[in-house]
Formats: C-alpha cells, structure tokens, sequence
C-alpha cells in the first residue's frame, strides 16, 4: 500500500502529515522546483550571477532553495578563466562549485569552445598575426585541458562546444550545416569540435559532455538546424568521439510562436540515438515598456503566451526520459541577459524584478507536481458510487 505522507492544504501548500520531515530542508522546501523534480530524477537549474551570489540574501537563498543544479552564466568561459594568457583566475568558479556541494547541487560547467566571450589576448593574437593556426589550437588545447582537469570531478555535464551550427540567415553554412563563420571553423577547421570532446573527456572522463546550441528543437520553424546537428552528432558517435548529450539552450521570444509538439519529438529523435538531452539556457523573452523598471510587457497577451512557453518547454522535457536537466538562463528579470541583448525585450524570467515568483514560476511547479505526484484519482464520479 503506498503511504500518504502529505496531504494538500486548505490554502494549496503541502502540509506534512505527523512524523514526516520538516517542510524545508538543505535539498530544498517540499513544494520547491527541485524537491518536485527529484521525485522524477529531473534536475532543475539556473544559471548563476556569480556577483549575486552570497551578496545579495534573497537572491541566493532562492538559488539554494529551488535549484538542484546551476550553471556558471559567465565565470567559466574563457575570458574570465584566462583574462591574462597564463594567468588562470579559477576563483569565482570555484566559489560556485563549493556553494553547489554545500547544497547539494550538480554543476553544468559552461563553456569551453565557443565563439564568444574569448580572452581580448587571444582575439588580437589571431587578428594581429602573432598566434598562427598551429600556436592556436595548442593554446585551445591546454585551455580545454587546464580548465577541465581543474574541475576534475565536480562537474556533471560540460557543455563543450557552443553554438557551432548555421541558422536559416547566416550565410556560409557548410555542407553539414556547421557556420563557416565560425571562428574557430575559420581556423582550425570544423574538425575542431570532435578535439574539443577528445581533450575534454581525457581530462575528466566522468563528466558528462554536451553539444549546446539554440534553435535545435523545433523552434525555427524548419527543423534544419536540428537535423544537421543530430546527423553530426551521430556521425561523431559513430566515429568514437566521447559526445554524451545535446543541449537545447531554449531561448524563445513570444514574437516567433512555438511547437512544444516539435521540441518534444526533436529531444526524443536525441534520445532515440543515443544522447541524453538537455534544456540549458531556458527563458521566454517578449517586448515591454522600457520606460517601466518593472518590465511590463506591451502586450497583455504576453503575459499569458509568456508561461505557456516556459510550460510547454517543460513538458517536452518531461515527456522525453532522457531528458535529465532542465535549467533556466537566470530566473529574475533584474539579473537577466535579454534587456542588455534584445532591444525593447525583457520580461524573460520566472520570477520578477524583485524576486517574486511570476505565473511562469507557478506553471512550472503545478507541472512538475502533476509529473511527481499524478492527479488524485477522482472520487464520486461513476454514476453509481
Ligand atoms: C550570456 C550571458 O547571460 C551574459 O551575461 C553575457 O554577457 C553574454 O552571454 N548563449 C549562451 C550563453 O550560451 O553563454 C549566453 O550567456 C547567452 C546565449
């Protein structure tokens, strides 16, 4: 017989019934985010402001309660890791990942290759003519060594190549789909994402390594994105590159609609070959009024399209058993990226300017309540009771 241990409160809060532990808890409050996603072994993230962080009381003790997994928003790329060549700036870092083990939370380390956010030294090197291809790819090697052989066993999953794939308006796609733009395509070639996994693996072989990138499930409409990444994904597999998952980072914008039917097949086609998946990046932008601090969106609708976005996102990761992590980029409006990248955009996250749980925040957790819990068998409702 399956015990009851709580029961739902005159007010909608789980109440413990007598003898059961106490409502919160280091692994987070009963009805908190990821106390109902471990009932499902479903992680729950955000990515963290490092500078937040043990300064501000609020923000960190939501950090704490609803989260079993964070992501480093910036303090792991490279410009912050190496500001100066061969001078490594671990710390900030290492501050996060000792806060995650004190709360009993895993680490996604974010990101060892990408095009953005390099060191300015490596950038003009490049430019400049003073780092050739051949110095180049060695520095990227020590780089992916030094930083993952000094995490060496405090990460869950490392997104190791960010964003390599062309979408439908860049213009020099390669045959595979990868950008041709891409920096490091430019350099090294695009045989650099399979070194990238190769070096990353040796330096930890039990972190789980991750493809990441945005608009590969479903969101753009065409699926071309999704079908070159799955193909060159499986074409790494095949060829013994350690590549363990895809991350779809799941930044979607009420303008554009959304197909949580095409996501949740996009991350199954994932899982069916083979990966787990991810959502990594998780926000739902939408136009406001920039003159309000509040980030009021222009369109009352959106408010409505806003969470229904967020819920859909979810449930598709729900619906796909591979689906191991689902991680919100930020989960306040005042500390999120979209304003400062998105002109006129904003109102992103699950919790509002000051902290407070929005509607999205809500959705989430009745969905995620529904997933552990189930719905109470009805009582009453044969035509003879
Ligand atoms: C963003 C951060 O949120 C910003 O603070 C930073 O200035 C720029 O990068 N895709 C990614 C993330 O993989 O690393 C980006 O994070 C957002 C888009």
């Amino acid at each position: 017989m399956k015990l009851r241990l709580a029961v739902v409160g005159a007010a909608g809060v789980l109440v413990m019934s007598a003898g059961a532990a106490a409502a919160s808890t280091s692994h987070g409050s009963n009805d908190s985010l990821r106390s109902l996603g471990a009932k499902i072994g479903l992680r729950i993230g955000t990515a963290v402001n490092a500078n937040k962080l043990n300064s501000d009381a609020k923000y960190t003790e939501i950090v704490a309660d609803q989260f079993s997994t964070v992501t480093p928003e910036n303090v792991m790329k490279w410009d912050a890791i190496e500001p100066t060549q061969g001078t490594l700036n671990f710390g900030p870092a290492d501050q996060l990942v000792t806060f995650a083990k004190q709360h009993d939370q895993l680490v996604r380390g974010h990101t060892l290759l990408w095009h953005n956010q390099l060191p300015g030294w490596l950038t003009a090197g490049v430019g400049g003519g003073t780092i050739d291809n051949t110095q180049l790819k060695a520095i990227l090697k020590k780089h992916i060594t030094d930083e993952v052989t000094h995490f060496k066993g405090k990460i869950w999953q490392w997104d190791v190549a960010n964003e390599f794939f062309a979408n439908a308006w860049d213009p020099h796609p390669l045959a595979d789909g990868i950008n041709g733009d891409d920096f490091w395509v430019q350099h090294l070639g695009e045989g650099i994402v399979a070194d990238a996994f190769r070096w990353a693996h040796a330096a930890d072989p039990h972190a789980l390594l991750f493809y990441n990138d945005f608009n590969i499930a479903g969101e753009d409409g065409t699926n071309a994105k999704a079908d070159a990444v799955l193909a060159f994904a499986v074409k790494l597999k095949h060829a013994g590159v350690p590549i363990d998952g895809i991350g779809d980072q799941g930044h979607l914008d009420t303008q554009f609609g959304f197909s949580g039917t095409a996501m949740t097949q996009d991350l199954q086609r994932y899982a069916d070959n083979g990966f787990k998946v991810a959502l990594t990046e998780v926000d739902v932008r939408t136009f406001i009024e920039t003159t309000d601090a509040n980030q009021t969106p222009t369109d009352q609708l959106s408010t409505f399209a806003q969470p229904y976005e967020y819920s859909q996102m979810l449930k598709a990761c729900l619906a796909v058993r591979s689906c191991i992590s689902f991680t919100v980029w930020g989960f306040d409006d005042a500390d999120s990226w979209v304003p400062g990248f998105f002109v006129g955009e904003g109102y992103a996250d699950i919790y509002d300017v000051n902290l407070n749980p929005k509607p999205a925040y809500t959705d989430l957790q009745q969905d995620l309540q529904l997933a552990a819990h189930g719905a109470q068998h009805r009582t009453g409702s044969g035509a003879h009771s």
